[in-house]
């Protein structure tokens, strides 16, 4: 029965229907902010981006003076209030009707950009000048200053941290533009603060959602390449808010009957992806390759004691040695490299070099380069040692989804446990973690009881229990995005979005190779390029490092491009030398779309170079 308890909820009776209210506000403000923003990431650097979070909010014109129609920030909000007017005309949503177009819109607004408005009109986004991002556009600042004036203090400044007082001087907006993003009174930011009343459920959406798009780094933006950073399917996004709307916690059977169940039939799934002929083959779901890793070591100790000694290459992620640390374990021995792979000869000097029980942790992906280690030699090298093997395969593992790039990970099946990651290839939203293992029995390692969710008698009488399958106790059902989007695309669809990052990241690579002001790392065995602007490799000493570094942050702070880097032992006597990567993970996006990222980090190099070699400069 629908009444006033739940009146704010997302599910049970009316749930649906009020989600449906609430989402499409969400979505406007969230498509809003990507217009805004127009680029992979906010220009002007953290100090900006930091203004804009605590300005949006101090310029919030609803904070004070006219009474708006809606719940204002210092007012009480009846449960309810803000949610049950529907979006529509007057919902503050430019472009949308009944949204106001008039003079302080158009003042603030970038030509074309539908700006989200306030219900009585005032601008509430953000615009860019001389190329910098930031609130509302010249009105933007004004409005915020008028705001901070009228504020009443009492209500205004009613935050359930330490109370500040507004001074009106503007410290968080001074003339210069760009607010220092620590204000000298340390006043929280009221973005995202902890104001005592709330705005009602449709402006707090649209406000911040805004800003959090305007404010992104956008991975859906083919500039946006640093990291191993996906930009998720509409799909699993979709899936995602029914399970966020059921919120099953998947630590017992009686909170998520089925969650559970689709679980279980997923993560058999993925247990026989990794290991097609191995006989009771298990996987869980993890937080990511972190946590992943972290099992790889728990399970391994678990079967040789603490005298286990982990064993990586020097392309291991660092999560490697962290777990390590965590689980009490020395620290791990480093196996040399070359071309960024494990040298399989200094492996076996290694185990060799050691009298008690070894856990090798391999790459199929590494972070740097996208490297995938010769994973059947080893393999076989762990065998005649008798070490048990964990293969990190969080960046490569999803190459098994594709009969073109699945050799590149052959080998993959005579680990004892693999690391994947849906967060990576996969297109998932985090957390889209999994960890397998050949023999399921492995996993009795986190067997665990607990009355009040898994009673042995509760056990006994058939109810499962799941509480083992995890470190965690309370977990989001992650298993669920995942398994719909795989059952829309299947397997082949996913290997084939897997393929066209591979292929674009060659067509890439043989951009960088082409290009007079480039030098190339390598080809690329997944989908990451690495490169370095020439001009580095003629300056002097640590200068070509430096303006490797400089460059990056160029292109970051202009908003062009996020760009990785790395270092790798091309130096001299192999010492590091830091590179740029471009890690691919956009599954439509075309060779073209990256061809001015190359050009840009060239202008830039070049433009570094000559500011630093101007006498004015210095
Ligand atoms: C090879 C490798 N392993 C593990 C991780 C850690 O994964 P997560 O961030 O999902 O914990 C990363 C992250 O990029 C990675 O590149």
């Amino acid at each position: 029965m629908e009444g006033e308890s739940s009146a704010w909820l997302a599910g049970g009776p009316g749930g649906a229907d009020r989600l449906a209210r609430l989402i499409p506000v969400a979505l406007r403000a969230l498509a809003s902010g990507v217009a805004e923003r127009g680029g992979p990431i906010p220009s002007g650097g953290p100090a900006a981006v930091a203004a804009l979070a605590t300005l949006a909010a101090a310029g919030d014109p609803g904070a004070a003076g006219d009474d708006p129609p809606g719940p204002r920030l210092g007012g009480a909000v009846d449960a309810g209030s803000g949610e049950d007017a529907p979006p529509g005309p007057g919902s503050g949503i430019a472009g949308q009707p009944g949204a106001d177009s008039g003079p302080a819109e158009r003042a603030a607004g970038s030509a074309g950009h539908p700006r989200p408005v306030d219900k009585r009109g005032s601008v509430a986004g953000f615009g860019r000048e001389n190329g910098t991002l930031v609130p509302g556009g010249a009105r933007g600042r004004q409005s915020g200053r008028d705001a901070t004036d009228r504020a009443d203090p009492a209500v205004e400044c009613e935050f359930a941290g330490a109370p500040v007082a507004p001074d009106g001087s503007g410290a968080a907006m001074p003339a210069s533009g760009l607010p220092s993003p620590r204000p000298e009174s340390s006043a929280p930011a009221t973005g995202a603060g902890l104001p005592l009343r709330g705005v009602g459920a449709e402006r707090a959406l649209e406000e911040l959602s805004t800003l959090l798009a305007a404010g992104a780094a956008d991975p859906a933006d083919p500039a946006c390449a640093a990291h191993l950073h996906c930009p998720p399917l509409a799909v699993a996004v979709a899936a995602d808010v029914v399970a966020s709307a059921l919120n099953p916690s998947v630590d017992s059977w009686d909170q998520a009957p089925v969650a559970g169940e689709l679980e279980r039939q997923f993560t058999a799934g993925i247990a026989r992806l990794c290991y097609p002929s191995a006989e009771r083959p298990d996987a869980v779901v993890t937080s990511g390759g972190t946590e992943s890793n972290l099992l790889g070591l728990l399970l391994a100790r678990e079967r040789s004691g603490t005298a286990i000694r982990p064993v990586c290459g020097e392309n291991s992620h660092h999560s490697v040695a962290r777990a390590a640390w965590l689980l009490g374990l020395p620290a791990p021995v480093v196996v040399a490299c070359a071309d960024d792979r494990m040298l399989p000869a200094a492996l076996a000097d290694a185990l060799t070099a050691l009298d008690g029980p070894a856990v090798v942790v391999a790459t199929a992906g590494t972070t740097n380069t996208g490297r995938i280690d010769p994973l059947p030699e080893i393999a076989e090298i762990c065998r005649r040692a008798g070490a048990r093997l964990h293969v990190d395969a969080a960046y490569g593992g999803l190459a098994l989804c594709s009969p073109a790039l699945s050799g590149r990970v052959a080998g993959l099946e005579l680990a004892d446990s693999v690391a994947l990651d849906l967060h990576k290839f996969g297109w998932q939203p985090v957390a889209a973690g999994l960890f397998a293992t050949r023999e399921a029995a492995d996993l009795g390692a986190l067997t665990v009881r607990a009355e009040y969710l898994n009673a042995d008698d509760d056990t006994e009488a058939g109810l499962p229990d799941v509480l083992g399958r995890s470190l965690r106790t309370s977990r989001r059902p992650d298993a669920f995005r995942m398994a719909v989007t795989v059952r829309a695309l299947g397997v082949r669809g996913l290997g084939a979005l897997v393929e066209h990052c591979c292929a674009t990241a060659s067509a890439v690579h043989e951009l960088v190779t082409g290009h007079p002001a480039l030098r190339s790392w390598g080809p690329p065995e997944l989908s990451t390029v690495v490169f370095r602007p020439r001009e580095a490799d003629e300056l002097p000493g640590p200068a070509g490092d430096e303006l490797v570094a400089r460059v990056r942050r160029t292109l970051l702070e202009e908003g062009t491009a996020v760009i990785g880097r790395g270092l790798l032992p091309t130096g001299p006597d192999g010492s590091p030398q830091r590179w740029l990567k471009l890690t691919l993970l956009h599954p439509h996006a075309t060779v073209a779309e990256y061809r001015p990222i190359l050009d840009a980090v060239a202008a830039a190099a070049a433009n570094s170079v000559a500011v630093r070699e101007s006498p004015v400069a210095s």
